[in-house]
């Protein structure tokens, strides 16, 4: 049997973590053993020493860790790091934001993308979508317009896949940003298994700079991402931006498990994630004959189940599948959404089967609405640049005092985090008013919302 690769920085941290030294040293736990059952992994939780390199220095261990991910990926290079897939896009829009003062977004953008655009000054141009059973998805096919019509875009940075499974056409992307010179950076936090599960749709194969969420979907710890470049004329600014945004402090086990996720991911291969797919395969054949309607998406590692289109009602599902032991990520009140990893086994299928059979033999809640996205019909109405809004004078109102001023900043719903109207756009009473009242709504602060302040 082929043999995964030796993960080099979990192996430096486990044979220190078991050695009987003093540690002066940071952390201040020491690696002590009561610490390490508080804090799972608190004996691999160093700091820099002798053996261990420097991910800011960019050498020694961490280094050769990184070069191992980024052939393991196909990529140029490939830098770990600890901050969430926010610290990469962060770095990413750095990037953009020293080639153009624009950048094409789809709305549907994690907030990252919306705070690297204020910090850096830079305008979004938003990217048509259009919507697939309830869901936004972004068209890729204005991009070559978008591009001739915005000279000072930097480039696109698209999602893929999006928080339900949906990717873009970034072949169409690339072939676009190509031919005009232009960047293309995806936000992959939910793709890191794609390049071994399905790597036909893997963000590396088109983009020239991009982010795998890799706790999201690899057996990482939380917070592990990697940010990986294609195009050697980026390493520098990329390489940049991230020692702005970094700590200085990386953990350990975080960046261990990093390197760790993608190296299993490889090893297990498309054979490890085919047994996922076929116990998937096999609950939706028997939901189907139960009445539960799941929805496909391209990422087979994201299961949706249309609760509206199955004659129930989302959030009282959602209750008892949690009472029964049966976690999904994210129900938005239409879609349950069940996020499959490479480490699902049978036994988790198994559950979720027998918890949907138990669930119709009760006197369940029914559907009573479409399951739609509160205000997914709102149409935005621009009256200032994004720009101006997020750096202008604000004051904060009452939803009663907001109708026709200027968002100062992003609401919406989650989950999942994408916003209704975004700064510099006009609220309506409506939308204020809900956006106050309902309590899974961001960007509400203490009940009050923030606007541009009228000049006098
Ligand atoms: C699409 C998308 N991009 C970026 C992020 C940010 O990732 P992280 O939480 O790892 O910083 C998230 C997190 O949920 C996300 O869903």
């Amino acid at each position: 049997m082929r043999k995964m690769k030796r993960p080099l920085i979990l192996e430096a941290i486990k044979k220190y973590a078991y050695r009987d030294v003093a540690r002066f040293h940071m952390p201040g736990h020491k690696g002590l053993e009561e610490y390490a059952e508080i804090f799972h992994g608190a004996e691999t939780d160093i700091t820099e020493l002798s053996f261990s390199g420097n991910l800011s220095a960019g050498k020694g261990l961490i280094r050769d860790a990184e070069e191992q991910i980024a052939k393991t990926l196909g990529a140029y290079s490939s830098h770990i790091v600890t901050d969430g897939s926010t610290a990469a896009i962060f770095a990413m829009v750095y990037a953009a934001s020293l080639r153009g003062s624009k950048l094409i977004i789809p709305r549907i953008s994690h907030k990252s993308v919306y705070n690297a655009l204020k910090i850096f000054r830079m305008e979004p141009v938003f990217l048509p979508t259009y919507e697939k059973n309830g869901m936004i998805v972004q068209d890729v096919n204005s991009i070559g317009k978008l591009l001739n019509r915005e000279k000072k875009a930097a480039g696109v940075l698209l999602v893929s896949p999006d928080y339900y499974g949906n990717v873009p056409f970034l072949e169409i992307a690339a072939e676009e940003t190509r031919k005009k010179g232009k960047l293309l950076l995806v936000d992959s936090a939910h793709g890191g298994h794609l390049k071994f599960s399905a790597p036909h749709l893997y963000a590396g194969e088109f983009a020239d700079a991009w982010v795998d969420g890799v706790h999201k979907t690899l057996p990482s710890l939380t917070q592990a991402a990697v940010l990986s470049v294609n195009d050697e004329d980026l390493e520098e600014d990329i390489t940049e931006g991230l020692s702005l945004f970094r700590t200085t402090s990386p953990s350990y086990p975080i960046m261990a498990s990093a390197e760790f996720g993608v190296l299993f991911a490889e090893w297990v291969n498309i054979d490890g994630f085919r047994r996922v797919f076929d116990l998937a395969d096999k609950l939706l054949e028997g939901a189907a004959g139960r009445k539960y309607v799941f929805v496909k998406t391209a990422d087979r590692c994201k299961l949706l189940l249309d609760c509206p289109a199955s004659g129930l009602d989302a959030e009282a599902l959602v209750k008892y599948l949690e009472k029964r032991g049966v976690y999904a990520e994210f129900s938005d009140g239409r879609y349950v959404v069940f996020m499959l990893s490479v480490l699902n086994v049978k036994e988790d299928f198994d559950k979720l089967r027998k918890t949907l059979i138990a669930y119709r033999r009760t006197k369940f809640k029914k559907a009573d609405n479409d399951g739609k996205r509160p205000f997914s019909d709102f149409t935005p109405v621009r009256a200032v640049t994004y720009t101006e809004a997020v750096n202008a004078p604000y004051d904060l109102v009452e939803a009663i005092n907001a109708g026709g001023r200027i968002a100062a900043d992003n609401f919406g719903f989650f989950p999942p985090c994408y916003p209704v109207i975004t700064a510099g756009e006009v609220f309506t009473e409506e939308l204020a008013e809900a956006l106050v009242k309902a309590d899974n709504s961001f960007g509400v602060r203490d009940k009050r919302l923030k606007v541009v302040r009228e000049r006098l």
